[in-house]
């Protein structure tokens, strides 16, 4: 225990980086698995209180209400003879013949459902909320194997997007990895096999426009050269584009491929730094309908550290309209090859521009993050997941707050503004401490769905209330989903109709400054506590107990309103005070007091009595000790 107390003496002082508040949730609204799904496929549309989730054989169509989750279960079995087959493989693909389920996609207004089949993939359509029917003929042979992998370990990502399924396939195998359009009444297309090295699929986006010829679909992916010396990094992190009006090329070139596919690399990592975040495992984008927006991209290294770096759409917009094309020297002249066209631009499907597209699917220019660095979050934290959201706070402004799914289970909320990542709270979520391996956003409704192999759990975006119940505590929040309403006196979501010049809502999000509350009414609260009584015997150990609310706040005792340098040592949600031979305990009123953004605030009081002294010796506080004691005990553990 001295080591302990030697080590955090002077670390009274937090990380900044690390989440100002940390909660524990416990509401029975959750999901549990009836067996581990650890691979799980996800679908929710905006505005729903449904999520359909595929896992092993099964489609689960999951209902939350405030209260409860319902479910319904859709068995989705592989086929027996395919199953048989698979059984006679090598042993770890053994291990996954059965139905996983990979594509839950809505394309028009029909859900499109495909699974592995025990290594010979194969698609529905889900009917009438439960009743999975083949596929009709639609003219063109659509695949199920260029939809879904024969395997779950071999990634995939799926699109829907006006009427039409995007396929993109990780490599493994022999397989070398593809970006198709799979379903649909337009032309199915693929990638050309030289244009990805080994891709691994990290997500896909639709790219709007104004105009709608303009409109593209980004992927995200790793590309991982087998061949790399040890000394060189196997991997690289890109992202490939591709029109959404792309109707292939002409009989004598790329007529089953895309004429429009383009790739760039994508550094994550301080750029006068050799040290580089290659391997791009999640990304989500929010975008404007004018294409602005930010792109989210987790990264992780070779030792497996995860960052997150964030891209502006707009600078990879035009990293794309303007740079050169890797390997392709001669000036590009009349119509630029890779870029959108409409229908009657026949300058785009000639034979010399396509030529270059085939040859030359990769620009020259690499996209850099917004700051030049990743941002600033614990690198302990190994993170599995990302989604943001994009809020209109108070003063008009939007502000983009992003959620990170960890290995531990956790979620954490960060406010992303230009100048910082601030972290807002660390939510623990589950009984099970397993990895996170799935998240859904519903901006419109407010949710958050968060899942593990086990469970699957719902959590408010605005979640208000946990702030507290003074102006300072919700200000200090920075959470801008929630304003302290001064007609009101509470923390609580800004409504979806609010008028920002007859609100009555106030936030302090660019910094934590609290004056907006009156300085007055905070400063008040201190050292006014009435303590609690604590008996001791004369050389017996006592613990004080300092709940700990705001990890970015520094805790220091005071001893008769005096500061003294009584060690707070934090260990899991409380600050003990203890003794050093230093600084032995006396009799006398001990106050823990919180410091944050300039304001000192009272957080608990005791009033220490030896045995023996003034205090008359009561039950009542006898047991308030024993109480503390053991409390203690199980801390310093
Ligand atoms: C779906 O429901 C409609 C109307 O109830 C019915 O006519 C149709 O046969 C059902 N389709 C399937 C595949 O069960
Ligand atoms: C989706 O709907 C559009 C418009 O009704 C139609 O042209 C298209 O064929 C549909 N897509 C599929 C894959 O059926
Ligand atoms: C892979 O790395 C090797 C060794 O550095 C290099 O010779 C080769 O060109 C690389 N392949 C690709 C496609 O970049
Ligand atoms: C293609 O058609 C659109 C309108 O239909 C027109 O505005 C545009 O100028 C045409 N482009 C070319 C290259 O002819
Ligand atoms: C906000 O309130 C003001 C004053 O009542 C009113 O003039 C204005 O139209 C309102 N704005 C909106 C967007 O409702
Ligand atoms: C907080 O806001 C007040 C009033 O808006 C301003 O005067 C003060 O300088 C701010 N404090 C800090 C630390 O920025």
């Amino acid at each position: 225990m001295n080591r302990i107390l030697l080590t955090t003496l002077f670390s009274v002082v937090l990380a900044e980086k690390s989440p100002r508040l940390k909660f524990t949730v416990q509401e029975p609204a959750r999901f549990h698995f009836m067996k581990p799904e650890n691979y799980m496929t996800v679908y929710h549309q905006q505005g729903s209180d449904v999520l359909y989730v595929g896992g092993r054989a099964v489609i689960y169509m999951i209902s939350f209400t405030h209260k409860e989750v319902q479910d319904t279960m859709i068995p989705v079995v592989p086929d027996e003879s395919a199953r048989q087959s698979c059984l006679s493989r090598s042993i770890p693909l053994q291990l996954e013949c059965d139905n996983f389920i990979t594509v839950i996609e809505k394309v028009n207004d029909t859900f499109v459902v495909c699974g592995t089949n025990a290594g010979s993939p194969k698609c529905w359509l889900l009917v009438n909320e439960t009743v999975l029917t083949p596929i009709p003929d639609h003219g063109q042979r659509t695949t199920a194997a260029d939809i879904s992998p024969p395997f779950p370990s071999q990634r995939s990502v799926s699109l829907a997007a006006d009427g039409s399924l995007y396929s993109a396939l990780s490599a493994m195998g022999k397989q070398t990895g593809s970006i198709r359009r799979t379903y649909s009444s337009n032309k199915l297309l693929k990638t050309e096999s030289k244009w990805l090295l080994n891709p691994q699929f990290a997500g896909a986006v639709v790219i709007p426009a104004e105009q709608k010829y303009n409109e593209e679909i980004y992927f995200f992916f790793s590309e991982l050269n087998k061949t790399a010396s040890l000394d060189e990094e196997p991997y690289r992190a890109r992202i490939g584009r591709i029109c959404m009006n792309d109707e292939g090329g002409i009989k004598s070139i790329l007529p089953d491929s895309w004429t429009t596919f383009l790739k760039a690399r994508v550094m994550c990592g301080t750029a006068s730094t050799p040290q580089q975040y290659n391997n791009i495992r999640r990304a989500f984008v929010l975008i404007s309908q004018h294409r602005t927006g930010v792109m989210y991209g987790l990264f992780s290294n070779v030792w497996g550290t995860t960052v997150v770096c964030a891209y502006s759409t707009e600078e990879i917009d035009q990293t794309f309209a303007k740079s050169k094309l890797k390997g392709y020297n001669s000036p590009l002249i009349g119509h630029r090859p890779g870029a959108c066209a409409s229908k009657n631009n026949t300058a785009a499907l000639n034979q010399k521009t396509l030529g270059v597209i085939k040859d030359h699917p990769e620009i020259e220019d690499v996209i850099w993050p917004v700051g030049g660095a990743p941002l600033d979050l614990p690198t302990d934290d190994h993170f599995t997941h990302v989604v943001a959201d994009t809020v209109l706070a108070v003063n008009d402004e939007h502000y983009s707050v992003i959620y990170l799914g960890t290995e531990q289970g956790k979620v954490l909320k960060v406010l992303h503004t230009n100048a910082e990542a601030f972290i807002i709270s660390q939510y623990s979520l589950f009984h099970n401490e397993g990895p996170i391996i799935n998240m859904a956003i519903d901006s419109q409704k407010g949710h958050l769905y968060v899942g593990t192999a086990m469970e699957i759990q719902r959590l408010q975006l605005a979640d208000c209330s946990r702030y507290g119940h003074s102006c300072r505590e919700c200000i200090l929040s920075r959470d801008p989903y929630c304003g302290w309403d001064w007609a009101k006196r509470k923390c609580l979501a800004i409504p979806a109709n609010y008028n920002i010049t007859t609100g009555g809502f106030i936030q302090s999000l660019d910094q934590s400054n609290d004056s907006v509350c009156g300085h007055a009414a905070a400063a008040t609260k201190a050292r006014s506590m009435v303590p609690k009584d604590v008996q001791m015997s004369k050389d017996g150990p006592v613990f004080l107990p300092c709940p700990v609310h705001s990890y970015h706040a520094t805790y220091v005792w005071e001893k008769d309103n005096c500061v003294k340098r009584y060690p707070c040592t934090i260990t899991g949600s409380s600050c003990v005070l203890a003794p050093t031979p230093e600084l032995p305990l006396k009799e006398g009123v001990f106050r823990c007091m919180a410091l944050e953004s300039g304001l000192k605030q009272e957080v608990v009081s005791y009033r220490l009595v030896i045995n023996g002294g003034t205090l008359p010796v009561s039950p009542a506080s006898t047991l308030l000790l024993s109480v503390l004691l053991a409390v203690a005990g199980l801390w310093l553990q």
